[in-house]
């Protein structure tokens, strides 16, 4: 998964916070292709499931915070926030114990959603703030 200007939402913050989560997931997918995984790998699993976590909870912080300070339309934002929070709870739904039991089918799942969710919600959900923040960055 790349990040490419397509997906540029025309802020650097913002941009650059969505490169870094697009590294996090290439480093899910690297993981999930280690065919004999170690008690290291799995180390780093659960390290990297924990970065993601926080840094999701962060970025979505902070591109809500944003988007309230200059009045963002409410019903754009409710509807922006409840994809927020799916992505979280999906997060959140993941059981260790599954991930220990099936270890490659877990992951392959965790990439396939975020692959999907994050390349989507850029495209289809962040692009719509774009020129909106643009408007209000310049007051
Ligand atoms: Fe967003």
């Amino acid at each position: 998964m790349q990040w490419s200007e397509k997906l540029s939402v025309d802020n650097e913050l913002i941009d650059g916070q969505h490169q870094r989560l697009i590294e996090i997931t290439n480093q899910v997918e690297k993981i999930f292709r280690v065919e004999e995984k170690t008690l290291l790998d799995y180390d780093e699993m659960v390290r990297i499931l924990v970065k993601l976590n926080l840094y999701t909870l962060n970025h979505f912080g902070m591109e809500e915070k944003l988007l309230e300070k200059f009045n963002y339309p409410e019903e754009q934002l409710k509807k922006h926030k409840a994809e927020h929070q799916y992505f979280i709870d999906f997060l959140e739904d993941i059981s260790v114990d599954k991930l220990n039991e099936k270890t490659d089918e877990v992951l392959l799942d965790i990439y396939a959603f975020l692959s999907n969710w994050i390349l989507t919600h850029i495209r289809e959900t962040d692009s719509k703030y774009k020129v909106f923040l643009k408007l209000h960055e310049q007051d």
